[in-house]
């Protein structure tokens, strides 16, 4: 039996209607007394715009949205799928899962359908997971989303988080195949860094919303954290491939801050013309960054058949990964 790789052979990703600019954004804030401007969010992050869901974009819609577009780019029909997994840190509801309501959604009826709960590296998780049961030889045709709607759990009176984040969902199809596609993959995470760092504590108990329910999170050590993790992480996948950095064609990192991934580029070696960047556009869409930026890079044809892209992600855990695979 010759052995088995997994290959991402379809991307997809999907964003609520409404965009909101930071100028925009400035201005509903300052109508509820908190103060911030476009030159602020610009210079400190790089985001320049991000999109909002509606009470009818749920995670589920999103998340089916960007499924369909990676099923049909890889033109695969949903009956053929054996896995689904969905990276989310906001389901619509407690349970069941996202991937089984997604499962639902497309009327795809065989396999496993399950979710990763990895917060911002909660693509780079799933496809690791994905491509460890492909390999297996037990899953064929694994469907793997992330799907965030983070404007649920923003507190808008904290002008520190509420301008950083987006919704929106991002896909990829991965299919069993004789010539590798992921390269190499690897997660880590520190629970010991984690809880003062970045949390949404809440939890429900009694039918009743316990502790705080918005997102806190103490950003410069974020940023410091961030930086060493995924220099670290992208080394790790270059080693377990044999590759070195001047081999990667495109770097597709979390979309949190442009001067994060700015950082990570310089520290690597990597020249900003292979840094794919949409967190301008997008904002920070926590486990849908990586999939949106990868989806919007294939579609503006900066990554080809044969291209070497590394993906990193990193967030609260501390949870982070990085995946180096040939397209
Ligand atoms: N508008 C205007 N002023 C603001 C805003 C705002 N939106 N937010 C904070 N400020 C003020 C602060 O009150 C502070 O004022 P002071 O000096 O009078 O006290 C000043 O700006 C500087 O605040 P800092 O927190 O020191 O700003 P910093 O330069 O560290 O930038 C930022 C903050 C952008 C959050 C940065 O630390 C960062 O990007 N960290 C990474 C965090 C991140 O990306 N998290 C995403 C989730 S985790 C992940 O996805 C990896």
């Amino acid at each position: 039996m010759p052995e088995i790789f997994s290959r991402i052979v379809g991307t997809g990703s999907a964003l609520p209607e409404r965009a909101m600019s930071n100028v925009a954004l400035a201005q509903e804030l300052a109508n509820r007394g908190v103060e911030t401007s476009d030159e602020w969010i610009r210079t400190r992050t790089g985001i320049e715009n991000r999109y909002l869901a509606d009470a009818s974009e749920t995670t589920a819609v999103l998340a089916e949205r960007a499924a369909r577009r990676a099923l049909e780019s890889a033109q695969l029909k949903p009956e053929n799928l054996d896995l689904i997994i969905v990276a989310t840190t906001t389901p619509d509801q407690v349970f069941p899962s996202t991937a089984c309501q997604l499962q639902a959604r497309l009327n795809a009826k065989m396999g496993a359908a399950f979710d990763i709960q990895a917060v911002c590296a909660g693509f780079v998780y799933a496809v690791s997971v994905a491509d460890a049961m492909i390999r297996s030889g037990v899953y064929q045709n694994a469907l793997v989303v992330g799907a965030d709607v983070m404007s649920r759990l923003i507190d808008w009176n904290d002008r520190s988080t509420c301008v950083l984040f987006g919704d929106g969902a991002g896909a990829v199809v991965l299919k069993g195949s004789e010539t590798p596609g992921v390269l190499a993959a690897k997660m880590a995470s520190n629970g010991h860094l984690g809880m003062d760092v970045l949390s949404c504590p809440g939890r429900i108990v009694g039918g009743s919303l316990v502790d705080d329910g918005f997102l806190r999170m103490d950003g410069q050590q974020v940023f410091r954290t961030a930086v060493g993790m995924m220099t670290e992480s992208a080394k790790e996948v270059l080693a377990m491939a044999g590759l070195t950095i001047e081999d990667v064609d495109r770097y597709v990192p979390h979309q949190a801050n442009l001067r994060i991934m700015q950082k990570i580029a310089e520290k690597l070696g990597l020249p900003d013309e292979k840094v794919v960047v949409t967190v301008d556009r997008h904002g920070n869409t926590s486990a849908a960054s990586v999939p949106l930026a990868l989806d919007s890079a294939v579609r503006e044809g900066k990554i080809q058949e044969g291209d070497a892209v590394l993906m990193q992600a990193v967030g609260a855990g501390m949870a982070w990964g990085s995946l180096l695979v040939r397209f």
